[in-house]
């Protein structure tokens, strides 16, 4: 039987490439997506079964041709992962438009142009589509206008998805990792960030590459086969919880 088929976005390194490894693991074979074509060079080339495909998910003809050359190499397309995605920060006056369009072309527009080129090979395959969004979707936070407001959308996405294409067959489900010490994630926390971020989460700690591929994958497998249109936080408890932990949080150590 030919091995199921998974389009990863932003795989060459952090989410998208511990994501792509588990599959690997689990024995689909994974086509690679990402427009740093160096890091996804370097990384395509220590594994097996996958198809790099430089792409910027931004540019629909891009996407076109990064859609037909997966099934030109793999004959089918089982799981789309749209994990791509950049963050750039700025409180509500430094929010460029520039900087908004940059934000909102890959976190929003790129989710929706993989998703609507996928759709028809993903109706072949009865498959599924797993949207990586963030608790900065879930909850408002300061600096987050641009980011926030478009992992917001990709949660409505997802619903507006699974509604339409649940007659088909296909599963649209969505991820909002807390944080992970990735390269987008490290370029914008500073050490206090990092010390807020422990006290708000109750596992108070950062999450693990593994961990969020581990809820992606699961997702994206029959394991899931009556879910949809959900939006699964894996943060350590971030989203569920209220003001006040930390101080609450050991009363007998303060007693
Ligand atoms: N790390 C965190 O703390 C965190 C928290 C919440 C949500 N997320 C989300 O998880 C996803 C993965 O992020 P990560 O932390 O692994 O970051 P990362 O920077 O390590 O990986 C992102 C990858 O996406 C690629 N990419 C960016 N824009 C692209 C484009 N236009 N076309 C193709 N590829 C593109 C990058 O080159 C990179 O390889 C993102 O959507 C991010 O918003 C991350």
């Amino acid at each position: 039987m030919t091995r199921k088929c998974a389009i990863v976005t932003g795989a060459a390194r952090g989410i998208g490439l511990a994501t792509t490894d588990l599959f690997l693991d689990r024995g689909w074979q994974v086509a690679m997506v990402d427009w740093d074509h160096e890091e996804l060079t370097q990384a395509a080339a220590t594994r097996s079964n996958v198809h790099a495909i430089t792409t910027d998910i931004s540019k629909p003809d891009e996407i076109a041709q990064m859609v037909q050359g997966t099934l030109d190499w793999a004959g089918r397309i089982d799981s789309l992962i749209n994990n791509a995605g950049i963050a750039e920060f700025g409180s509500i006056t430094e929010c460029t438009y520039d900087m908004w369009r940059r934000v909102m072309s890959v976190n929003l527009d790129g989710v929706f142009l993989c998703s609507q080129a996928c759709t028809e090979a993903l109706k072949q395959t009865q498959g599924s589509i797993v949207n990586i969004a963030s608790i900065s979707g879930l909850r408002a936070s300061t600096l987050r206008v641009a980011y926030g407001t478009s992992k917001a959308a990709v949660i409505q996405l997802t619903k507006q998805y699974a509604a339409e294409l649940g007659e088909f067959g296909i599963r649209v489900n969505c991820v909002a990792p807390g944080p992970v010490r990735t390269k987008l994630a490290m370029a914008v926390h500073t050490q206090e960030i990092i010390d807020a971020y422990h006290d708000a989460i109750p596992l108070n700690r950062y999450g693990s590459e593994r961990e969020l591929a581990e809820v992606i994958c699961f997702l994206a497998s029959e394991q899931a086969s009556y879910v949809t249109g959900q939006v699964v936080a894996a943060d350590g408890g971030f989203d569920s919880t209220g003001v006040g932990l930390p101080a609450l949080r050991r009363p007998a150590e303060r007693a």
